[in-house]
């Protein structure tokens, strides 16, 4: 067998994997090529259900977790099964018994990372899980190490493989909403359940735990503004491609000098200039902005069996590396963000807006809408009507300049309440 790399090792580092599903079935197909590490132990949820998996060993699968991280032998458990039970359980018990994790569980990360990393600080072990965060590209290890002298102040990004590729379809092809989904569902993108991608929520674990370690402060995900694409219409990615941008759910962190945080995720009109425009499908891509290294985006892969796998491997090979080479393991990498920062509501924010509104065709509509918006100092930066429905009725798209979110609130409260129908509302990138 020619290995992939060879590293010299006192003893096979023992592996036993969590889950043999989309991610599980990477890492173990991945993980053949490298000769000094054995998984020995793989829990399934169903040991019969047949496997895209060649010459799998069927003794190896066990459909009791507790048979992986109770065994003596195991040096590394990956958790890869998703939610907050049993994995919550699973991974503790793990540590208990001296193993180091790797993970790719973004809710679990988010919701109990705190507990979780208390418990490997008193085990002293290890939890990496760079699979978490934005698939194959890799994010924590250069956060936690060659980008460990930055200040980093904003993050943004396309977190979510799932809402991209579904967004990507419908303004390239003109493709159905349910139709797409069922394609990113079938190519193993989604989540088991797909609420958690189309509603924002699991843009918003993976930005809570990387805005936690960018800026140094634990970010709470119950402070985190959420948002998710379903109200968003192809006449909206129409307007807006017209108006030169493009509809993407991005999620962002900023933290201010007093170490205020403002993390949130929601869609947002970008400028066909900026980078983040051209991330498509299933790519991922995270801007970070800080000093001195200036601004700079990563970008792959998001989603899906190899890609995913590439950064699990990452991680179970980096603890192999160090294993038995000292007694407190890639110090680095460990948390140590016990401070929770101070987040910003985000009705105190300041956005730049789109509003599309169906608005009756009469006389002076387009200078009330005006006069509204201005009675709640907001500024109007284009203001365009295209033509008259059947229903003597017009769609009119407005883009505004920065404005408070409470004001513009207000305004499209005062707007519908003169009979107007306000369809969407998206913030714009500034
Ligand atoms: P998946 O395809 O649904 O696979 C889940 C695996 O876990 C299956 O093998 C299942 O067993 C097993 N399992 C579930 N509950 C179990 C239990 N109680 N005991 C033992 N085994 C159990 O999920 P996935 O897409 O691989 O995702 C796994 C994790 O990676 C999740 O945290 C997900 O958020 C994360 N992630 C996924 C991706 C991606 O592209 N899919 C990317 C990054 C991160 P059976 O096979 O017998 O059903
Ligand atoms: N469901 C997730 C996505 C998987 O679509 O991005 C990768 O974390």
């Amino acid at each position: 067998m020619i290995l992939w790399y060879d590293f010299p090792m006192k003893k096979k580092i023992k592996v036993g994997l969590i889950g043999l599903g989309t991610v599980g079935s990477g890492v173990f197909k991945t993980l053949r090529n490298f000769d000094y590490i054995e998984v020995s132990k793989i829990a399934v949820r169903d040991i019969n259900k047949p496997r895209n998996i060649e010459g799998l060993d069927k003794s190896l699968l066990t459909d009791n977790p507790y048979d992986v991280v109770n065994d003596p032998e195991i040096d590394i458990v990956a958790e890869l099964i998703g939610g907050l039970d049993p994995a919550y359980d699973l991974i503790t018990t793990a540590m208990k018994n001296g193993k180091h994790i790797v993970t790719a569980n973004k809710e679990l990360l988010a919701k109990r990372g705190e507990e979780l990393f208390s418990t490997a600080d008193e085990y002293n072990r290890v939890i990496l899980y760079e699979a978490a965060i934005a698939g194959g590209i890799p994010l924590i290890m250069p956060i936690k190490t060659i980008l460990a002298g930055n200040k980093i102040n904003k993050i943004e990004a396309i977190v979510n493989g799932t809402t991209n590729y579904i967004l990507t379809k419908m303004d390239v092809q003109g493709a159905s909403y349910e139709d797409v989904l069922k394609e990113a569902q079938q190519l193993g993108y989604a989540e088991a359940d797909p609420t958690g991608d189309v509603e924002g929520f699991d843009a918003a674990y993976k930005i809570a735990t990387l805005s936690t370690i960018t800026f140094k402060k634990r970010i709470k995900i119950e402070k985190i503004y959420r948002e998710g694409i379903t109200k968003i219409r192809s006449q909206d990615m129409k307007a807006a491609n017209d108006l030169g941008y493009k509809i993407k759910l991005i999620a962002s962190g900023k933290i201010d000098e007093n170490g205020k945080a403002d993390v949130r995720v929601h869609p947002m009109l970008v400028s066909k200039k900026s980078t983040l425009a051209h991330i498509d499908y299933v790519t991922n891509a995270v801007s970070l902005t800080g000093h001195p290294v200036g601004s700079i985006t990563l970008s792959g892969p998001g989603a899906g069996e190899f890609p995913t796998a590439s950064s699990v491997v990452g991680d179970i090979l980096a603890i192999s590396a160090e294993l038995g080479t000292s007694d407190y393991i890639l110090p680095m990498m460990r948390c140590r963000h016990a401070e929770n920062a101070d987040m910003t509501d985000i009705s105190e924010t300041e956005n730049k807006y789109y509003m599309s509104i169906n608005a009756k065709n009469a006389m002076g509509v387009i200078g009330k809408i005006g006069n509204i918006c201005a009675d709640n100092n907001i500024s109007l930066a284009s203001i365009v009507q295209k033509c008259v429905s059947d229903d003597n009725t017009a769609d009119i798209t407005v883009i505004t300049e920065i404005a408070n979110e409470k004001a513009m609130q207000n305004a499209v409260k005062l707007i519908e309440q003169d009979g107007n129908k306000v369809n969407s509302l998206i913030r714009v990138q500034v």
